[in-house]
């Protein structure tokens, strides 16, 4: 068996394609494998604005952290944070206070790797390998315990995650499990892909994920909606990611069903 490069952690199967490193590589990242590189391939083909689905999510993080900022917020919790390449929520969030505290979780062990060795001088932002659904796992963790203060308001951040999670986890209720535990004024922001609108290629590219330990679950409005259960949603609500408060041309594309194929919105903990 080929060996696996240095950065590699140790026991990673390099053959099994995974979302974290699929994401990777369609944001030019360098800690993806060639199994990777090969299913990304095949659902370019079948949907080819997807890097451009990939940009248009990370110009949504990037508004609704400066959004949060501009709120008050100055703790994150990401989960399903990825493999870090640029526009990472400490970058943004701690140029426009450099007092943001920020906690990176994810399940997948290149993402927490990459992410340990680019924190470890950074003293404000570390990372957890859990599972999303590991509710007591995530905020008992002694780093989350370091960084979180939970009477203060705190920034959830469940971008392009909760699709990966089956209807058989409750969605709904791991998040209400985390909203239980934060106080009053904390915000919650969610990306989630959607086939409402019947986008191009949904159904396979879902065959093409069924075959990744991440199968994807791609939610109505209506689904969607009803994460930000005890979240008031902010203007203007939950929309195409892309139209979420753009601050520019470049933050919608010019494919309208990369604009709608994921839903974003913003609530605020009642
Ligand atoms: C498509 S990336 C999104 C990265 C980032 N949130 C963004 O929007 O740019 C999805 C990430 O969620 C992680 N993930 C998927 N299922 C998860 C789970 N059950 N628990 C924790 N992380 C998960 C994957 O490992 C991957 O890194």
């Amino acid at each position: 068996m080929a060996k696996n490069p240095s950065w590699v952690p140790y026991g990673i199967d390099a053959t099994v394609p995974n979302a974290a490193r699929m994401y990777d590589y369609w944001l030019d990242g360098a800690h993806n494998f060639a199994a990777d590189r090969k299913l990304a391939n095949k659902v370019q083909q079948i949907v080819p604005a997807t890097r451009d689905a990939v940009r248009i999510n990370r110009s949504f993080l990037r508004r609704v952290v400066l959004f949060m900022v501009h709120s008050g917020i100055r703790q994150f919790l990401d989960i399903g944070s990825g493999i870090p390449t640029v526009g990472n929520v400490h970058e943004i969030a701690q140029r426009a206070d450099p007092e943001c505290r920020i906690v990176y979780v994810d399940k997948e062990p290149v993402a927490v790797a990459h992410s340990e060795l680019l924190l470890q001088d950074n003293d404000r932002a570390a990372v957890v390998q859990a599972n999303v659904r590991d509710v007591e796992g995530v905020l008992d963790h002694p780093q989350t315990r370091r960084l979180v203060n939970f009477d203060q308001p705190i920034g959830l951040l469940m971008l392009w995650v909760l699709h990966f999670v089956p209807d058989s986890w409750d969605p709904v209720g791991v998040v209400a499990r985390y909203r239980d535990r934060f106080a009053p004024g904390s915000y919650l922001a969610v990306s989630h892909v959607t086939a409402d609108g019947n986008p191009t290629g949904h159904a396979e590219v879902n065959e093409l994920y069924a075959k990744t330990p991440d199968p994807l679950y791609f939610r109505s409005h209506q689904e969607v909606l009803r994460l930000f259960t005890g979240f008031k949603l902010v203007e203007p609500g939950l929309v195409g990611s892309a139209f979420w408060r753009p601050s520019g041309s470049g933050d919608i594309s010019g494919n309208a069903e990369i604009n709608t194929g994921s839903y974003g919105g913003v609530g605020r903990k009642l």
